[in-house]
């Protein structure tokens, strides 16, 4: 409760644009009232596979053990086709998990759209998500079990996912698409590990996340070294609730004193949200956040610092050892030689259209770039519009990816 009040008053007294900052108390307000409201939509309750079953979908659920040890458990609507239908792979992000692909319902999320079209959809998960809270020797209550960032996540869990995907299905490649750190772990995943340039026939990244010196996000500038908050919350925090996952701890401190099963946290970080009405929220409140380690969030905000698209910074003796060189190395996304369509907005707090630019130019291989107006950070994934906005354009390039 007190971290949780901390991280509102210094989102408060750091300079939020006064309309996000508005927004954000309205939205705790509607919140308050809707936990009395009784009104908690059914698809708030429903796990994935539920909400497949409601909606006409066969959702699968598929696991695969990483190299070091995670148990992923992962998801996918196989395709009623009798034909080999292309596969398309989503990746959610940070605080997020498979279930984000369909929660705007059939006709408008795009796991089911592209389900609709027979596709072989699959939707990933990363380590530490609700999903994936097993491991073959660490329990998820052991730190050791958190000690991972997204560099991992792109070097284990994707290989894994991937090579299994491709194994089932016999295909030789994948359609990639990545939202936030879905895309992070997909340029990482390409540029450190080069052979899965051919194993991704096209990467879409959704509100890329690679440069991040320009967010303007006032929640996640304090996770930035520049503050002292996170080196607190990993020392001090970590020590009291060892290994227990520190945004899970927040949302049970938040649904204590907000009864909705909500949190915050997810829209204190992208700003306000214009697009997810009250009726929905609930329903996204009911499936995220999900686990993410505090080592994510450090080292996004390393790169809020730096500047710079690098691996881990452990300081200067501990990247002497990792890395043999003092400081961490950057990350080559010209190794990213797979092509890459881009979306990006303008009204991004997470993912600023002038980080957006740097990664653009260091890409090797951009096919598209797609810039659009009222895009926030979670609207690619929760708004109404999104399909129209989106998803179709997506799906319109794998069609014609096909037929060429
Ligand atoms: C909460 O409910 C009260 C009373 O119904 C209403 O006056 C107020 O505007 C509501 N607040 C929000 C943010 O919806
Ligand atoms: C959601 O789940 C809770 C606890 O399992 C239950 O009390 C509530 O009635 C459920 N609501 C709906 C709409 O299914
Ligand atoms: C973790 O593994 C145990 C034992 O294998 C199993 O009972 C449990 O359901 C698993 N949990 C998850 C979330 O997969
Ligand atoms: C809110 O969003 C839901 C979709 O999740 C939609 O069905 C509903 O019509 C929306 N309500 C309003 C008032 O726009
Ligand atoms: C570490 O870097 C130094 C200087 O760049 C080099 O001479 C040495 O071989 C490197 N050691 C290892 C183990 O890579």
């Amino acid at each position: 409760m007190y971290i949780y009040i901390l991280l509102l008053l210094i989102c408060k007294v750091s300079n939020a644009a006064s309309v996000e900052e508005r927004g954000f108390w309205d939205l705790l307000g509607s919140l308050l009232n809707y936990s009395n409201s009784a009104l908690v939509p059914e698809d708030a309750n429903l796990s994935i596979t539920e909400l497949g079953k409601k909606y006409g979908y066969r959702v699968e659920q598929h696991t695969v053990t990483t190299e070091d040890g995670y148990i992923l458990n992962f998801h996918r609507i196989p395709t009623r086709s009798r034909k080999v239908r292309p596969v398309v792979f989503l990746m959610h992000g940070l605080l997020d998990s498979s279930d984000t692909w369909l929660l705007l319902g059939p006709n408008k999320a795009l796991a089911y759209l592209l389900a609709d079209l027979e596709f072989d959809v699959w939707l990933g998960n990363s380590r530490g998500n609700k999903h994936c809270q097993n491991h073959t020797s660490l329990y998820n209550t052991d730190s050791d079990f958190w000690h991972f960032s997204w560099e991992e996540i792109a070097v284990h869990d994707l290989p894994a996912m991937i090579d299994y995907i491709l194994q089932v299905t016999g295909m030789q490649n994948l359609y990639y698409v990545g939202h936030s750190q879905g895309t992070t772990t997909g340029y990482v995943l390409c540029a450190m590990k080069p052979e899965y340039n051919s194993k991704i026939k096209m990467m879409f990244s959704l509100a890329p996340e690679a440069w991040m010196g320009h967010i303007r996000s006032p929640l996640v500038k304090i996770f930035s070294p520049a503050h002292s908050v996170l080196a607190y919350l990993l020392s001090d925090f970590s020590a009291d609730y060892a290994g227990v996952d520190f945004f899970n701890k927040i949302s049970t401190f938040v649904c204590t004193i907000v009864p909705a099963r909500c949190d915050n946290v997810l829209f204190a970080l992208s700003g306000y949200e214009t697009k997810i009405n009250e009726t929905f929220l609930a329903v996204i409140l009911g499936h995220s956040p999900s686990g993410s380690s505090t080592f994510q969030f450090a080292h996004y905000g390393q790169l809020v610092e730096s500047h710079r698209f690098c691996r881990y910074d452990f300081g200067r003796q501990g990247n002497l050892a990792a890395y043999n060189q003092s400081v961490p190395p950057d990350y080559d996304v010209s190794l990213v030689t797979t092509p890459v369509v881009i979306f990006y907005s303008a009204k991004d707090l997470l993912s600023d259209p002038k980080d957006v630019n740097i990664l653009i130019k260091n890409l090797n291989n951009v096919r598209e770039t797609i810039f659009l107006e009222d895009f926030t950070h979670l609207d690619y994934v929760y708004a109404q519009d999104a399909a129209h906005v989106i998803y179709n354009k997506i799906i319109r390039r794998i069609i014609s990816d096909e037929e060429n």
